[in-house]
Formats: C-alpha cells, sequence, structure tokens
C-alpha cells in the first residue's frame, strides 16, 4: 500500500486543511444548538463539510459518509472529494451527535479521519460492539473476555483501586446486562445519551478520566473512534451486530463473510498513515464547543496524526466571512 506523502500527512498546511473541514462542519451545526432539529443541524453541517473538502487538494474518496449515494445527496459513500491531489480515503461524520446538538447536550463533534487509499474499514451501516481503552490498558483487554476480566486488567494496568475505573457506555435498554456486570465489578459508569466517538476516544486521554467504552453502537462511528485511538496509542476493537437479516445480508455483501470475526484496530483501520480530527459543536471531553462573541466565533479542535503527533487548535472565525483561511 502507498504511503501518504508527508506533504498530505504531516504538513501544517495541509493539517489546518483537515481542520478547516471540521471547523466548518461545527460551526454550521453549533447554529442549530438546541432547536430540536438534528436533520437540520446535520444537514447544514453536511453542505460546509462539503465545500470545506472540495477545497483540499486532494482526490479524496468517501468511503464513511452519510449513506449510501441514494440516500444521500451529500457526503454519500464513494462520492469523490477535493480539488484533486494525493488520492485519499475519507471517514466522516459532520454531527456525531445529532440528539445532543439538537438538545444542546455536551459532546457532539464534527469528525473526520483520512488515510491512504484502502486505509479505512468500508463499515457497514449496522450496529458494531466496541471496547475501547488507552495506551496503558490496551494489551490486557479483549472483547470476548468477560466484563469483570476486562476491568480488573485495565484496573491493574492503571494501579487504580476498582471503584476509580470509569465505564463510558451508551444509556440503551440493550445494555442492562453490561450496566449490572460493570456494577457488580465494582467500577464507575458514566451512562451518555449519544456519541460514542468521543466516548472511546476519551479513553485514550488521560484528562478525561474516562478509561473504559464497552457496548454497541454505529459501526461507521467504530471506524472513526478506531483512526483517532490508532493515532492515540490505545486499543481499540469491533464486532459487527446486525439489527436485522437485511443488515446481515449487506454486510455480507460487503465482503463480510464472517460476522463473528473479532475487528481489530489494524482491520477497522488497515493503513499505518492516518489523519484523525474533530471539531467540538457543544463542549466536551475532548473539546470545547462553538463560542460566539461579536460578530465572531472561537471553535476548538484536536488533530492526531498516526507520527504521534496530538495538536488540540483553537480558532477565531470573522462571521459573515469563510472561516479564517478559506
Ligand atoms: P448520530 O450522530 O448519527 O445521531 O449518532 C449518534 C450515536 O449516539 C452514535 O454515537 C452511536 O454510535 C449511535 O448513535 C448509537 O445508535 P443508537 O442511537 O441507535 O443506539
Amino acid at each position: 500500500m502507498r504511503p501518504l506523502t508527508r506533504a498530505v500527512l504531516d504538513h501544517p498546511v495541509h493539517s489546518l486543511d483537515f481542520v478547516k473541514v471540521t471547523e466548518s462542519a461545527a460551526l454550521a451545526a453549533s447554529r442549530w444548538m438546541g432547536r430540536g432539529e438534528r436533520d437540520a443541524a446535520d444537514a447544514a453541517a453536511v453542505e460546509k463539510m462539503r465545500e470545506a473538502l472540495g477545497e483540499m487538494e486532494i482526490t479524496g474518496r468517501i468511503v464513511i459518509g452519510e449513506g449510501e449515494r441514494d440516500e444521500a445527496p451529500m457526503l454519500y459513500i464513494g462520492e469523490e472529494v477535493g480539488s484533486g491531489g494525493e488520492p485519499v480515503d475519507i471517514a466522516v461524520d459532520p454531527v456525531e451527535g445529532t440528539n445532543l446538538v439538537a438538545n444542546g447536550l455536551p459532546n457532539a463533534i464534527a469528525v473526520m479521519a483520512i488515510a491512504q487509499r484502502g486505509g479505512l474499514l468500508h463499515a457497514p451501516d449496522t450496529y458494531m460492539k466496541k471496547l475501547a481503552v488507552g495506551s496503558k490498558a490496551a494489551p490486557y483487554v479483549h472483547i470476548d473476555a468477560p466484563v469483570r476480566e476486562n476491568l480488573e486488567a485495565v484496573a491493574n494496568a492503571l494501579e487504580k483501586p476498582m471503584n476509580d475505573v470509569c465505564v463510558i457506555i451508551l444509556d440503551r435498554p440493550r445494555h442492562a446486562d453490561l450496566i449490572r456486570e460493570v456494577r457488580d465489578a465494582g467500577a464507575r459508569i458514566r451512562l451518555i445519551s449519544d456519541g460514542d466517538v468521543d466516548a472511546c476516544i476519551a479513553t485514550a486521554i488521560e484528562s478525561t478520566g474516562i478509561h473504559v467504552a464497552m457496548g454497541t453502537g454505529g459501526a461507521p462511528e467504530g471506524v472513526l473512534a478506531a483512526a483517532a485511538i490508532k493515532c492515540l496509542g490505545g486499543n481499540f476493537m469491533g464486532r459487527l451486530v446486525p439489527r436485522n437479516q437485511q443488515e446481515a445480508e449487506r454486510a455480507v455483501q460487503m465482503g463480510f463473510g464472517d460476522l463473528e470475526r473479532v475487528l481489530e484496530i489494524d482491520d477497522l483501520v488497515i493503513s499505518d498513515d492516518v489523519v484523525f480530527c474533530a471539531t467540538g459543536i457543544t463542549d466536551g471531553d475532548l473539546v470545547r464547543g462553538v463560542r460566539f462573541f461579536g460578530n465572531q466565533a472561537r471553535t476548538h479542535s484536536i488533530l492526531v496524526h498516526s507520527s504521534g503527533t496530538v495538536r488540540f487548535i483553537e480558532s477565531t472565525h470573522r462571521l459573515g466571512a469563510r472561516p479564517a483561511g478559506r
């Protein structure tokens, strides 16, 4: 597999171009915060993200986006984006946590990952069972191990008593058994209403105080989280969980012969050359949300490279003008 040139992967100008893409989406979505209209927030972010991608000097192909071509007018799977240059595959979620934006709740982000062609798994639009941890616990957990065993491994790796360990889980009826098992093991839980990309990534950033993410959420979101965690040095494992026969058949058509297969981080993010970035729409564990003041807005983003560089970027945008530099 041809590596991305350094000009794309770690060039400061290109890096800022990546951030501008998620900044544009976050700025657009943030206008819809708390207005109860998740689709409108998403549509605004999609439009701006697509415009910003169009200006990047890449030959980009959307591999994870807003859905299949017939379901999505923009950023559909297979759509070509960019003004020409290095061939890359792109995974996007212009609003990760549409309900969070609609309800003005924390942890909504605009997200993108870029890798060389063929470098990101084309995940079917189904569910995925997920396990994510940071770098210290990375070698000691497995998605097939019992919950208690994984939590003991994390507590040992982090040299923490079990009741310091914090597990983040989507608050869904399907997680009732998981929640009980975590409580029985003695760990603490943060239940979230949405946004498991942010939740998984938080495990790989020590200052968040979140040590493990467990449970079942969207499979495309799994690839995005895995891209960030691969750069940050933690571990992510998944297994597809089709919700019905149609999803199972679609997954098989897409080449997932064995639906029981454990997807390791290198299966989800095949490339070793990856860039991930996210901009906060609402305030969150990773990044702050968009702030408006006067005729300006401030955005906060995280940009991580597989080279190991982690950047937090704060930008001020003059409103009425295009985001700075564009
Ligand atoms: P959207 O941004 O598409 O609304 O997804 C939010 C989300 O919470 C994801 O973070 C998560 O993976 C998925 O939905 C969980 O799906 P469900 O709401 O069906 O449990």
